[in-house]
């Protein structure tokens, strides 16, 4: 079994999606949720999911051992990011190399880097009148928003679209490709 950790800073929509998805999966299993705000809806999802939390603090995090060690014990050997709002330091890269992958609410490059973030960027997005929007699942480096992308899937923004609509439209690409991907990715990985 591939224990499998989910890194989440709100309300854990994704997150929920995720865990149903590999609820009986025979080599895939969520194993933990690791957050980084005390009031975030996700850390109701692990309790009432009976799934370990972790909430974890800045100063560690960043000027720490960013928790490695204790991921390590844990056995985790996937990361997930699904809508974790705090970059990635280098040393969990590291000690994760093409075993973290981010989703990203929009087609990356574009609308992507620091405060680019939930509500933020379906704002951009409709303020620079683009034509289409969606999603970008990617491998996660050292820089917010910029490691190998290894999906995209599209939505048209429509005249009328507001940042809410536009988020609705994002999350239900969301939750229809996200865990699929994990499952490919992790895979890949179980088989090197
Ligand atoms: C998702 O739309 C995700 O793509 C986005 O946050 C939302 C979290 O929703 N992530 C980012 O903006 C990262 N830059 P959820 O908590 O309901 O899963």
């Amino acid at each position: 079994m591939q224990p499998l950790a989910i890194f989440a800073s709100g309300a854990g929509s994704n997150t929920a999606r995720i865990i149903e998805y590999f609820r009986h999966h025979p080599r895939i299993h969520v194993a933990l949720i690791v957050c980084n705000k005390p009031d975030a809806g996700v850390l109701a999802i692990a309790a009432k999911e009976g799934i370990p939390a972790l909430l974890i603090e800045k100063e560690r995090f960043f000027r720490g051992d960013s928790y490695v060690e204790e991921l390590q014990k844990k056995e985790i050997g996937f990361i997930v990011l699904a809508g974790f709002l705090w970059k990635i330091p280098e040393a969990l890269v590291r000690a994760y190399p093409g075993k973290i992958v981010n989703i990203h609410p929009a087609l990356l490059p574009k609308f992507g880097g620091k405060g680019m973030y939930g509500r933020f960027v379906h704002e951009a997005v409709i303020a620079a009148a683009e034509k289409e929007t969606g999603i970008t699942i990617h491998y996660v480096d050292e820089q917010y928003d910029h490691g190998r992308p290894i999906f995209q899937a599209k939505v048209i923004v429509e005249t009328g679209d507001t940042p809410e609509t536009l988020a609705k439209k994002v999350h239900l690409l969301e939750y229809e490709h996200f865990p699929r991907i994990i499952e490919e990715v992790a895979d890949l990985q179980n088989h090197r």
